[in-house]
């Protein structure tokens, strides 16, 4: 093991144990100290899900990358393993960048990632950098780099690719055996290609085709590319950066999205048929999957925002945290997405409410809980119906405190806030979306975890998602409606 690798375990393992569980999320995974973003590595092996992370233990910011490491068997409780890899090489000394994963046939697990690493150039301040990948191969704790890393370099890409912008490799295998990998890499209009590579062996690699080109019309660089079949569609998953609202249905900054096609399988390229963002939210990036044993593709992401990283507590031992992993399936022409069905197994203390919201802004029914999970149907009741519906959770016992889901049935918009939620940042604290209730329903599953809400919207067709930060007394649930409403609710406790 080398000295920077053990550094980071004799240090994680110290600072950690001063963090209590009650500190943390009850089942979002977060580091296992300091800064955590993009999932890594999410894969089955020996008979566990391990999942990987960017992960910078020393410091509860951004800074050199290594790679984090836990396995769980449900996907909802996870055990912290050791750093899996540190910056430890010439090649990857600026950071081990994001990656996946995937069992050897000999019984190995092997790594992919990005070795970034910074050439000073004589007379200038800033110095080059080359993004190559690279390969790990281990027992499923512990892993070793391979002698001949990178294995993908500059040489490697075709013409105009950016050796600066070249990253974030999903490696899989075809039903012949052959390794592919994609990669997210700028091309010379600044916009993301998604490249593929192809190997006998994982080691050796050639460029085979560009899967994808996003020709500046969603953001910039693509990053952390996912690529799997799903209901007979080939999917991408991958996270612009730089997206204009006019782009992408109003989302703007470095969003999760999907296109979703079918293979050409003469030029082995992506025919797009749709595009669609994996959420609505403020706080959701570089998402992953992984196929579960029963066949579930299952799709984890970042629950942070890029752009938001100062919305945080003073004190906070650990930044950065996963969603609730999310079954997807393909209906009518779009991704649904929905929190893995264990879940449901974690419910306890069912409270329901059912009746008329009737009032001008009354607070109607009470519950309280911040790891809780919630069914709601909210219809036009009486004869106007209503202008609009309010929910207030992680809220205070004063009401000066909370977080909102607010509905606007005219306009179709379904709005998360987190303004309110004690926040001393001047930040982005909301985002919305259009929303479709074409019976007059409107269907909201909300999973509350202390320190996250996401919203699953009419079975998952949309979800909208934030982290938050407020103080964990405030746990009230309230309800509101301008108008009349038919409220129907069902709420348990996560435990
Ligand atoms: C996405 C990303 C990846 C990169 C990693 C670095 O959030 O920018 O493209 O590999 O973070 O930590």
């Amino acid at each position: 093991m080398t000295d920077l690798l053990k550094k980071a375990r004799d240090y994680e393992a110290k600072a950690a144990a001063q963090i209590e569980p009650e500190e943390r999320p009850a089942f979002h995974l977060t580091p296992y100290v300091g800064w955590m973003n993009d999932p890594n590595g999410f894969s089955r092996y020996d008979g566990k899900y391990h999942l990987f992370y960017q992960y910078n233990p020393y410091d509860t910011s951004w800074g050199p990358m290594h790679w984090g490491h836990a396995v769980s068997t449900d996907l909802l409780h996870w055990e912290y393993l050791p750093c899996a890899l540190a910056c430890d090489e010439p090649y990857d000394r600026f950071g081990a960048f994001s990656g996946s994963a995937l069992e050897l046939d000999d019984g190995r697990h092997l790594l992919m990632y990005t070795g970034v690493k910074e050439i000073p150039v004589p007379g200038k301040k800033e110095p080059d950098v080359r993004q190559t990948q690279c390969v790990a191969v281990g027992d499923g704790l512990n892993y070793r780099k391979y002698a001949g890393n990178p294995v993908i370099s500059e040489t490697d890409l075709p013409a105009g690719s950016s050796p600066v912008d070249f990253r974030d490799p999903k490696i899989l295998r075809t039903a012949d055996g052959t390794y592919l990998c994609f990669a997210g890499c700028r091309a010379a209009d600044g916009s993301g290609d998604i490249l593929v590579f192809e190997s006998p062996d994982a080691l050796h690699w050639n460029f085979r085709n560009t899967l994808f080109r996003s020709r500046n019309r969603i953001g910039k660089m693509w990053e952390c590319p996912d690529v799997f079949t799903l209901d007979g569609k080939t999917v991408l998953l991958s996270s612009p950066q730089d997206i204009r609202a006019d782009q992408l249905e109003g989302l703007s900054g470095n969003c999760a999205l999907a296109v979703v096609g079918e293979m050409d399988p003469d030029s082995g390229s992506l025919r797009e048929e749709w595009v669609q963002p994996m959420d609505y939210g403020i706080d959701f990036y570089a998402s992953q999957s992984v196929l579960t044993e029963d066949g579930r593709r299952v799709m984890i992401g970042w629950m942070q925002n890029w752009d938001a990283c100062a919305e945080r507590e003073k004190d906070q031992k650990w930044f950065g945290q996963m969603s609730v992993p999310r079954e997807l399936r393909i209906k009518n022409g779009r991704i649904l997405q929905s929190p893995i069905r264990e879940l449901a197994s974690h419910r306890t203390n069912p409270e329901a409410w059912r009746g008329e919201l009737d009032g001008d802004r009354q607070t109607t029914p009470f519950f309280r809980g911040r790891t809780a999970d919630l069914e709601i149907t909210i219809r036009p009741g009486g004869t106007g119906g209503f202008r609009r519906f309010e929910m207030r959770f992680a809220q205070n016992e004063t009401g000066s405190v909370y977080s909102s889901l607010v509905y606007r049935p005219e306009e179709g918009l379904l709005i998360l806030s987190r303004q309110h939620s004690g926040t001393c940042r001047a930040l982005l604290h909301e985002r919305s979306c259009h929303v479709y209730s074409p019976d007059g329903a409107l269907k909201l599953r909300v999973i509350l975890d202390r320190f996250s809400a996401e919203i699953f919207v009419n079975d998952g067709v949309q979800t909208i998602s934030m982290a938050l930060y407020t103080g964990q007394s405030a746990d009230r649930i309230g309800f509101h409606s301008d108008g009349r409403g038919m409220l129907d609710i069902r709420k348990y406790d996560l435990v």
